[in-house]
């Protein structure tokens, strides 16, 4: 998704700072990268495609000077991406410089309306129609607040937009209409930024914003205004434990492949923390409920679909998974009872389907209770109860250990719950605790088990463009995230489905050698072994993800049984999904992609 930033400072070298919220924000956007900057009354606006590196190499934007300055990171969805299309975009009169992230969905409409009021408007990017709008209002009032608030009302969409003035050159404004935007506070100096963890090396001083305000800053100063009537909001700053750390490689040639690796860790700091009072808030929410929706898209929703079978059969909570962006077209006439509550899963806190769902929801009076990973998230900001998961930064685009640290965080909740509850005794609550106490270690021995075997698989299927993944029961998430993660980083069709379904029509896809992975929890033997020989006579290729299952090996060839560790049925789903991210892993690294940056994806999807 596109990033925004800006820097305003008294003295200093304005690109290395600009730079420094580039490099930090460039996991939302990397087809373009734009730096516009103000000195001696001249706009100095360079911008092309590619990678930061590689624009900051070209156009010398380390060179650029100035007291304030804005910058774009370009993921496209208006507009191919192309130079013209990258943002910064100047206004007619190059005396105003601005870019947006999100969308603008009146963009035809706005655009013709602009260019009859006489706008020459050069690209085909709806970050340029933000510019003209604001351009328009300005020209009119001669004050940028009012040019925003009147641009804003010209345009549809969700969206941030951040400019500056020739006529003020040491003020940047900002608006923030539904996608993240935060202040920073410096010394001497002042940030705008679409996250927060960008400015955390030159700043733990912020202030939120919400949707519907304007910001003015310079230097030393920040005002927020409403952008329905004007009006100045208060706000005071916060101050932020996060660390400014950042994720590196280290001795791994991907961030993916150090991210499964790093599941380990994850999964053991998280477990120990299983009844850890900052939970507390969380679990008596969810104890408290009759019905939780639990919500999340891609990979969180798979890890919903697992967190479902936890919390209806320990917790005796009903949960219903539902997809982001389905929930307020299916449940649009459900009233929320003080009973109800919405679980939102996601790992940034920012997705929109996500932000559209609370936005939806929070005023009909659902309970609104967020499970994420990015402190300081939008969706932490709207909710009533939250916890983290605790996995760390993740950089691939391809989710592993957030994936994995939903699961087992949904596993920690609903053990809390059903002990509370009483539907768990005490002596079932301790061996749990015991399990899940020890998954850090099943962990390690899945994946050090499981490496050369998908490596070797990955070979034998680099030339397949077509696979299947079944699950069943509490496997049937794992089904779904092991397809998503196949296809996310290999350009392939890979489906996953429940596996009693397999035989209702997709059955007849199969032909000599069409691959099947059956991801298989231990009691679920008795279903599994039938839909496998469904497959086995008709000369598909059964694959089994499981544990040692008596007999089960009998229907696969050598070397295509992933044999996972012993554990309880509960904790098997966290195990098996991590051949099937090796298996993505090593395919995608034969095909030659690079699993870190799959084509078309961004890691945090901030638009509709
Ligand atoms: O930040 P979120 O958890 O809300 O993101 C949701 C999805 O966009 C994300 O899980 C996506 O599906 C991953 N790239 C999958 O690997």
């Amino acid at each position: 998704m596109c990033g925004i930033f800006g820097v305003v400072a008294k003295k200093g070298d304005i690109a290395k700072k600009l730079l420094i919220i580039a490099r930090r924000l460039q996991y939302r956007g990397y087809d373009s990268l734009g730096l516009a900057t103000y000195l001696d009354g001249e706009i100095d606006l360079r911008k092309d495609m590619g990678t930061v590196e590689s624009v900051v190499e070209a156009l010398k934007l380390d060179n650029m000077k100035g007291n304030i300055g804005i910058g774009q990171l370009r993921w496209s969805t208006f507009g191919k991406p192309s130079k013209i299309n990258a943002q910064p975009h100047f206004a007619c009169d190059k005396d105003l410089v601005g870019a947006h992230n999100g969308n603008i969905v009146s963009f035809y409409q706005t655009k013709e309306n602009l260019e009859n009021e006489g706008h020459n408007i050069i690209s085909q990017n709806d970050g340029e129609i933000c510019v003209h709008a604001a351009e328009k209002h300005y020209n009119k009032t001669k004050d940028m607040v009012k040019g925003i608030m009147g641009g804003i009302k010209e345009m549809e969409g969700a969206f941030a937009f951040i400019c500056f003035h020739k006529d003020t050159p040491e003020t940047l404004y900002a608006t923030k209409m539904g996608s993240s935007l935060v202040i920073g506070l410096g010394e001497g100096e002042n940030y705008i930024a679409s996250d927060l963890p960008s400015i955390l090396p030159l700043t733990n001083k912020y202030v939120p914003l919400n949707d519907g305000e304007i910001i003015e800053i310079t230097a030393d100063t920040y005002k927020i205004y409403s952008a329905k009537d004007g009006s100045e909001i208060k706000r005071d700053p916060r101050v932020t434990d996060l660390s400014a750390e950042e994720a590196v490689k280290g001795k791994y040639d991907y961030f993916l492949t150090k991210e499964i690796y790093e599941q380990i860790e994850a999964t053991e700091k998280l477990a120990y923390g299983l009844e850890s009072d900052v939970l507390d808030e969380l679990v008596d929410k969810l104890a408290n409920a009759d019905i939780a929706y639990l919500v999340g898209c891609g990979s969180s929703f798979n890890a919903c679909n697992v967190g479902s079978y936890y919390l209806n059969n320990l917790a005796g909570v009903l949960s219903i998974p539902v997809i982001g962006g389905r929930f307020f077209e299916e449940f649009k006439n459900i009233k929320p009872t003080d009973k109800m509550v919405i679980l939102n899963v996601s790992q940034s806190g920012e997705t929109k389907d996500i932000i559209n769902t609370i936005n939806f929801a929070k005023p009909k009076g659902f309970h609104i209770l967020g499970m994420i990973n990015v402190p300081g998230s939008t969706v932490e900001r709207m909710s009533e109860a939250y916890a983290y998961i605790g996995a760390g930064i993740e950089r691939s685009v391809a989710a592993t250990k957030t994936y994995t640290n939903q699961v087992l965080l949904f596993l920690i909740l609903a053990a809390r719950v059903g002990h509370k509850k009483g539907n768990i005794s005490d002596k079932e609550f301790e061996e749990l605790k015991n399990e899940i106490h020890n998954i850090s270690k099943l962990v390690e021995k899945t994946i050090n088990d499981s490496v050369d075997k998908a490596k070797q698989l990955a070979k034998e299927l680099s030339k397949t463009d077509a696979m299947s993944l079944l699950g069943y029961g509490i496997t049937h998430g794992v089904a779904l995230e092991g397809a998503l993660k196949i296809r996310e980083i290999n350009y392939i069709s890979a489906e996953a489905m429940y596996s009693s379904e397999f035989k209702h029509g997709p059955l007849s896809i199969v032909e000599d050698g069409y691959p099947v992975i059956y991801i298989v929890a231990p009691e679920d033997k008795y279903y599994v072994t039938s839909h496998i020989s469904e497959v086995e006579c008709r000369d598909g290729r059964p694959i089994v993800i499981g544990e040692n299952i008596k007999g089960l090996d009998k229907h696969v060839k050598p070397g295509d049984y992933f044999e996972i560790p012993k554990s309880s049925q509960l904790i098997s789903p966290i195990l098996a999904v991590i051949p099937l991210q090796l298996l993505a892993l090593y395919m995608s690294i034969e095909r030659g992609i690079d699993p870190d940056y799959p084509r078309n994806l961004s890691k945090t999807l901030t638009v509709d």
